[in-house]
């Protein structure tokens, strides 16, 4: 990618789209320029696409809108996929330096990632991500960069991400159908984390939560590389459903009604006071308790929480360093729901919970509307080209596959 280009980022979620772009700035950040956002309940669910047509349709327009706004031209996209078909993986990999000189060279760092990179994956799946995490040189652990040092054995581990192939060309052909070309597919929680967490998070020990409509994508940073990634079916809409169905009310008034007067927890209830709401006829009117809405808001921000507990706690049996979870970063529109933080604090017995909010030591955001959390992975994704992808490829000649992209490439190259 040149310095020049315009990077444009586009996050594929559960209950919208969300475009940003961003272009380069001469002291070597990235400028926000616009960001706008669809809702395509018609066309994805849960990560997944179930109506091409319908996503292309809507991409279409939000590309437009983003195209005018901010005057410019985008022809490719980063794109963000979640989805429970995600899954993560830490893998070992070992290399025997055989020359006699046993100098470590940029070609075997290579060999041992390659190396690492050899699992068993079944015929549906393809590879992601490879994100180096440490090195070790006979024995020896901790190593950033392994190169010119001496030694016999160079090892490494690293955090592979693979998803469903088809799952994944559905979102190529989507993009492709709308007339943009697709950079690569990105899981959304790697660069959203590597951007809102600071170095010390990330050494300490941390995790992240993102907290969509239908998705919840988790994440652990131990140590400063990220250990423990996924994606769980669940999200701010079942809040929003159930209010549906115990106040009996339409959808977008649940979901009002969660946004502006629920809470995550009881305690946080100064006064109980009495909202008048439509009721699902759309004509009449109701009312309610903020008290009642809070009852019913509660059991599923519970069963939320102790869900990422208990995934974590059950990991830790094989990943010890999920034991240093000493703060908590949450992003996505769920986390607003009132309180949602102070839930996290009681059931995780952390006291360090905070919202999440790209660095601005890594991207230039100059007007706050920008700063609300529905934005914040489309944001974070612009600094994948430019911060994270060198870091992680920098030892991998050919890291994810994305096969279905480089084919879609190549048939536009033969017919452009
Ligand atoms: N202020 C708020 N309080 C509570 N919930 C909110 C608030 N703002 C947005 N949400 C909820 O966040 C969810 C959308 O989050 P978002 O990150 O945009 O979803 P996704 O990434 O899955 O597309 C919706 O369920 C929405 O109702
Ligand atoms: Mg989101």
């Amino acid at each position: 990618m040149d310095k020049d280009d315009i990077i444009c980022s586009l996050d594929i979620g559960s209950d919208s789209l969300v475009c940003a772009v961003g272009k380069f700035t001469p002291d070597d950040k990235i400028e926000l320029l616009y960001a706008a956002s669809k809702k395509c309940k018609k066309g994805i669910k849960g990560g997944v696409v179930i109506n091409i047509a319908s996503l292309s349709n809507t991409l279409r327009e939000l590309m437009d809108e983003v195209e005018s706004e901010a005057g410019i031209r985008i022809t490719e996209v980063y794109a963000a996929v979640r989805g429970s078909h995600l899954e993560s993986l830490n893998n070992q990999g070992i290399y025997n330096i055989t020359r006699s000189d046993r100098e470590i060279i940029t070609e075997d760092v290579y060999s041992v990632i390659e190396n690492a990179k050899t699992i068993h994956l079944r015929n549906e799946r393809e590879i992601i991500h490879v994100i180096p995490q440490n090195f070790s040189v006979d024995g020896e652990k901790g190593f950033e960069n392994p190169v010119g040092m001496e030694g016999n054995t160079l090892e490494t581990s690293v955090h592979i991400i693979t998803g469903n192939i088809s799952h994944l060309n559905n979102i190529s052909k989507a993009i492709a159908n709308s007339g943009f070309n697709i950079s690569e597919h990105v899981y959304h929680i790697y660069p959203l984390s590597e951007v809102v967490l600071s170095e010390e998070e990330k050494k300490l020990g941390c995790a992240v939560i993102d907290i969509g409509d239908q998705i919840t994508s988790i994440a652990v940073y131990s140590d400063g590389k990220i250990r423990f990634s996924k994606d769980i079916p669940l999200g701010s809409y079942f809040i929003t459903h159930d209010i549906a169905l115990l106040a009996h009310v339409p959808f977008d008034v649940a979901d009002s009604l969660k946004e502006n007067y629920g809470y995550a927890i009881s305690s946080m209830l100064d006064n109980d006071s009495e909202i008048e709401v439509l009721s699902m006829d759309k004509t009449s009117k109701k009312k309610i308790n903020q008290s009642t809405l809070i009852d019913y808001i509660k059991p599923r921000v519970e069963e939320l929480l102790v869900e990422i507990k208990e995934i974590i706690d059950k990991n830790k049996v094989s990943m010890p360093e999920l034991e240093n979870i000493n703060a908590i970063i949450l992003t996505g529109g769920g986390s607003m729901l009132k309180g949602m933080d102070k839930a996290f604090e009681k059931v995780f017995n952390i006291s360090d919970v905070r919202y999440g909010r790209v660095s601005d030591e890594y991207v230039v955001i100059k007007d706050k509307k920008y700063l609300n959390q529905k934005y914040t992975t489309a944001i974070s994704l612009l600094c994948y080209p430019i911060f994270i992808k060198p870091q992680i490829e920098q030892f991998s000649n050919n890291v994810g596959s994305n096969g279905f992209i480089q084919f879609l490439k190549w048939v536009k190259n033969i017919f452009s």
